[in-house]
């Protein structure tokens, strides 16, 4: 028998697909804190459900699945039946694994006990943001965040193990359903993004170890709401115009967070007298951007401190966010304090 050692093809006939998100994640696994291949598990899962709900949100134009699902959810936003199918996929998803104790999702009131004797893990979740954009084919996004419980596992659930602030998170990511499908995460040790492709179903490695840029000139907020913004958003915003930076904004705030990560931008939606807290969901929208925002060089507040640093107080708690480019976070709240002082003088 004659035995041949493999040597890699050079020709370039057949070019090389690269590295799958589940090889990537094995090959990381050694960077979890408590490398015990759950984590890994975890996110496989959240993958495979993300995979599915890609393609219902392809199908969403051909299917009965586009539009009003006649109910509204707990933040009284009227669902549409792709928010609800995501959240049935993922909930799926996240009990079968194992390694889930408890979900927190944007569509339920309450907290889902899984009653999972083993599950280490809580998800905080949005399976699908910005579903308002789902009938105009405008690209919408998964939000996540995997904390570990705090209570001994196998015991009932407890308020702490939910209610943890965002420093806690030992992962988080996001999938973009856009004019590709993109899966971004981190698990603290930097962000890596990967790349859907539809005919081999798999993620591949496209954005490895993403930097954000330190400072840009794109400004994404919704400024139809400008007269109840605070004088010193109001002059940020100004001087955003004088200094000629493009506004962008889509309305889907992973699609808004994703361009400005990548091209240098700050996202804000902030509190307003109308509405003190902004829109924005704490446990399963700002923490799991703000992780990665931090991961990759950016900043993320709430105008007045870290996002990571808010201790929760209730489960669909809303937070002011500026999220973007250190310079322009940085900037923001010079122009806002700078404001308030001129008020208080
Ligand atoms: O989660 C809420 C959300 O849909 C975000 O994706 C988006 O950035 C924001 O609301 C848009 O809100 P508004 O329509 O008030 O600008």
């Amino acid at each position: 028998m004659k035995i041949k050692q493999y040597t890699p093809d050079k020709s370039g006939l057949a070019y090389s697909v690269g590295v799958t998100l589940d090889r990537f994640i094995k090959i990381k696994q050694e960077d979890f804190p408590f490398a015990s291949g759950e984590l890994s598990q975890l996110l496989r899962d959240i993958a495979l459900a993300s995979k599915i709900v890609n393609r219902e949100t392809n199908r969403a134009g051909l299917a009965n699945i586009g539009g009003a699902f006649g109910q509204t959810n707990v933040q009284g936003e009227e669902q549409q039946k792709l928010d609800v199918i995501a959240n049935i996929r993922f909930m799926r998803a996240l009990s079968k694994g194992g390694e889930v104790c408890a979900i927190v999702s944007e569509e339920d009131d309450e907290v889902i006990d899984l009653q999972n004797k083993s599950g280490k893990y809580v998800v905080a979740i949005d399976p699908l943001d910005g579903s308002s954009n789902i009938d105009v084919n405008i690209s919408i996004g998964t939000i996540f965040s995997i904390y570990r419980r705090v209570t001994p596992v196998g015991s009932p659930i407890q308020i702490e193990d939910i209610m943890q602030a965002g420093a806690n998170q030992v992962a988080s990511g996001y999938v973009l359903y856009g004019s590709s499908t993109m899966l971004v995460y981190t698990t603290g040790h930097g962000v890596n993004g990967f790349t859907y492709e539809p005919s081999l179903g798999e993620f591949f490695l496209s954005h490895p170890d993403m930097k954000a840029p330190k400072d840009g000139k794109i400004y994404s907020i919704n400024e139809g709401a400008y007269n109840h913004f605070d004088d010193g958003l109001k002059s940020y915003i100004t001087e955003c115009k004088k200094r000629e930076y493009s506004a962008r904004y889509i309305g889907s705030l992973v699609a808004d967070f994703h361009r400005n990560l990548l091209k240098g931008g700050i996202y804000i939606y902030p509190g307003t007298n109308k509405a003190p807290n902004g829109k924005l969901r704490l446990l399963y929208e700002a923490n799991a951007l703000a992780f990665i925002a931090e991961q990759a060089g950016a900043k993320a507040t709430d105008g007045k401190q870290r996002i990571l640093e808010i201790e929760p107080s209730s489960l669909h708690q809303r937070t002011p966010l500026y999220i973007g480019s250190n310079v322009m976070v940085d900037e923001v709240e010079f122009f806002q304090k700078k404001a308030l002082s001129t008020v208080t003088q």
